[in-house]
């Protein structure tokens, strides 16, 4: 696993092992990882009420609502970000069709196997589709030159956030400056977020147990010998920063090694794996603005449970 890593990854890693005691959970979608995503992803949209169920819906229900702001658009750039199985997105792609809007999709993502998945996806679907996957790690800085470029056919630019990502950041503003500088004045993002009664969260806690889960959080520890065997997990609520915390905590002294850098932990000590923030409406809508977005479009399903934003970077009078 760690020959996939960029030498700029493998730093990342060991730096974020050493100084925050963390692996950033972006790793785990890489190489194998990506089969573990897409069984998650693949179970949850059989069931019902779960995020990528209410979020399909929506985006059936309102896409049409969406298009609106591309009023007499040639052609869409979907702009995948984080794309995942590619999966989420169809409903988007089911309505353009309908509207015999042609599209080039753009899956954006740190794994070359989710892209190539995605795009596998989206070709079984919907035929030979016009496709520039772009292996990019988004929290590393914008991508304006690729969006503008983009748009040198004359075609406009529509940005997705899906499957409420943004809560897996440990930086979102970040993340979110980041796209917002790679957007333009006629460029939107819709963004789909989770929305949590945060009255329940013994319930919420329970949807981080379980053999799918564990087998996404290990895939980097046990590619860099720390067995699941030897380690028990916790998974925990983070009252001040709304979000569930999972760590792996080792039941012996292990010695980990990441290229040429070994490194040494004890027995009790923990490694943190995975963070999901909770929004309410509130929260959701503070976060956009302080990061210097407009609300164009917002929607949401019957119980508040799930929201999806379309946003554009808020231009400053001079
Ligand atoms: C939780 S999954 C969501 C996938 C999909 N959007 C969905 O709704 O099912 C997160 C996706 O974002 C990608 N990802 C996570 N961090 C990333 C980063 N820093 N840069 C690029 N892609 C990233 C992962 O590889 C994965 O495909």
């Amino acid at each position: 696993m760690l020959g996939l890593l960029t030498r700029r990854q493998e730093a990342e890693l060991i730096t974020s092992l050493q100084g925050r005691g963390e692996i950033p959970f972006k790793f785990e979608y890489l190489g194998e990882g990506a089969n573990n995503w897409d069984k998650i992803a693949r179970a949850r949209a059989k069931t019902p009420d779960n995020i990528n169920s209410l979020e399909a819906e929506l985006l059936e229900k309102r896409m049409s609502d969406f298009l609106k702001a591309f009023s007499n658009v040639k052609k869409l750039n979907l702009i995948d970000i984080g794309c995942g199985n590619g999966i989420p997105i169809f409903p988007v792609m089911d309505e353009l069709r309908r509207r015999k809007i042609s599209f080039r999709y753009v899956p954006l993502d740190i794994s070359k196997e989710m892209l190539d998945l995605a795009v596998r996806n989206v070709t079984k679907r919907y035929g030979r589709v016009e496709s520039k996957p772009l292996l990019i790690d988004f929290e590393q800085g914008n991508f304006s030159d690729i969006a503008y470029e983009l748009k040198d056919d004359g075609s406009s630019n529509l940005f997705l956030f899906l499957g409420s990502t943004i809560g897996n950041q440990s930086d979102m503003g970040r993340v979110l400056t980041n796209f917002r500088d790679s957007m333009s004045s006629d460029d939107f993002l819709i963004i789909g977020v989770e929305l949590t009664n945060l009255a329940r969260i013994d319930k919420i806690l329970s949807h981080y147990h379980g053999k799918l889960v564990d087998d996404l959080v290990y895939y980097v520890p046990e590619s860099i010998g720390i067995s699941r065997k030897e380690t028990k997990t916790s998974v925990t609520w983070n009252e001040i920063k709304s979000q569930v915390e999972l760590r792996i905590i080792l039941d012996r002294d292990m010695e980990v090694k990441i290229g040429k850098n070994r490194m040494h932990f004890e027995k009790g000590e923990q490694i943190f794996t995975l963070r999901s923030i909770k929004f309410t409406s509130w929260t959701l809508t503070k976060l956009l603005s302080d990061t210097g977005f407009r609300t164009e479009m917002l929607v949401g399903d019957r119980k508040n449970s799930y929201s999806l934003s379309m946003v554009q970077p808020t231009r400053y009078t001079i």
